[in-house]
């Protein structure tokens, strides 16, 4: 081949080739830059999820709260009320109606009477069944929480199993609280995990019919429920823990029995805890939008 012709070939087949190679980096940088974008909107998607779950669960825990400090105080209020009425009536049978100790045992009536009053309204206010129910599909709502709590179990060196139906399983549930309940359930138990100090902590989270309805399970290879403490676990106060404020589990049953279902607490065959919510079916997705109308 004569010289020129040569070298304007080689030189164009270099400029394609270079051109070629251009393209291909721009199509990979585009790629890369599509990716980050997706994790990124991934990550605030997730972010915004929990923010919103963090601030249900205050408000939650406020009005359980709120409902087991009346509930704790009604019953010495009572008491506190009932001796001061018979202690008034003492007074009047002993001559003493309009005595000083009479008076003093009247602004004790008086002011039991107020307190009581205001946690009849306290519990009027909490009472007040804010949920917003229609039906669900609850694989998703226990893969989302799941995904969720995986961050934090993954800092702690958790492992977290969970086991779905390959359906939708259709409830009649606000999403949002029962994100709620597994949650508590899933932190309860990396707390057990961890106190127990295990090496190969795990978590498993498993979703599956039962009868007409569906049953939550939430297991772990922590050291298990002591026998003593099984029947108190629901009660509003009741921990365990130094920090813990021994709401969770009350917050949780509170809510299950809102909508129709029931919590129940076990010791597993090979140890560890197994929490189980059941909560019934509801016929099918087509409801969500005859509720939502
Ligand atoms: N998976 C579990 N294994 C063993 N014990 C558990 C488990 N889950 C709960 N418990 C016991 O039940 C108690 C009550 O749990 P609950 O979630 O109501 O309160 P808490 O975790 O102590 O505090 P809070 O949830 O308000 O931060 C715990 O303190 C612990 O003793
Ligand atoms: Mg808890």
């Amino acid at each position: 081949m004569p010289p020129l012709p040569f070298a304007l070939f080689a030189a164009l087949s270099l400029a394609g080739l270079a051109l070629v190679r251009s393209l291909l980096r721009h199509r990979q940088e585009a790629a890369l830059a599509r990716e980050a974008a997706d994790a990124a909107s991934r990550r605030e998607a997730l972010r915004q999820h929990e923010t919103k779950l963090a601030h249900a669960l205050r408000i939650n825990s406020m009005g359980e709260m709120a409902s087991g400090i009346a509930h704790e105080l009604t019953q010495p209020l009572t008491a506190l009320l009932s001796q001061s009425q018979a202690g008034r009536r003492i007074a009047a049978a002993n001559g003493l109606a309009d005595s000083p100790i009479d008076t003093v045992l009247a602004a004790n009536v008086q002011q039991a009477k107020r307190a009581a009053d205001i946690l009849v309204r306290l519990r009027a206010y909490v009472g007040r069944s804010a949920a917003e129910a229609g039906v669900h599909d609850l694989a998703r709502h226990v893969a989302d929480i799941v995904a969720l709590s995986r961050i934090d179990l993954d800092r702690r060196g958790i492992a977290l199993a969970v086991d779905l139906p390959g359906a939708p399983a259709p409830a009649r549930v606000d999403p949002v609280e029962i994100e709620q309940v597994i949650h508590n359930l899933i932190r309860n138990a990396a707390d057990a995990v961890e106190q127990a100090g295990r090496a190969n902590g795990r978590v498993a989270v498993a979703l599956a019919p039962e009868g007409a309805g569906h049953a939550i399970t939430v297991r772990d290879n922590g050291a298990g429920i002591p026998p003593e403490i099984l029947p108190r676990l629901f009660e509003p106060f009741f921990s365990s823990k130094p920090d813990g404020m021994g709401l969770g589990l009350s917050l949780c049953e509170s809510i299950v029995e809102r909508f129709d279902g029931s919590i129940s607490a076990e010791n597993g065959a090979e140890g560890g805890a197994v929490f189980t919510v059941r909560l019934p079916g509801a016929r099918d997705m087509r409801e969500r939008e005859e509720a939502t109308e």
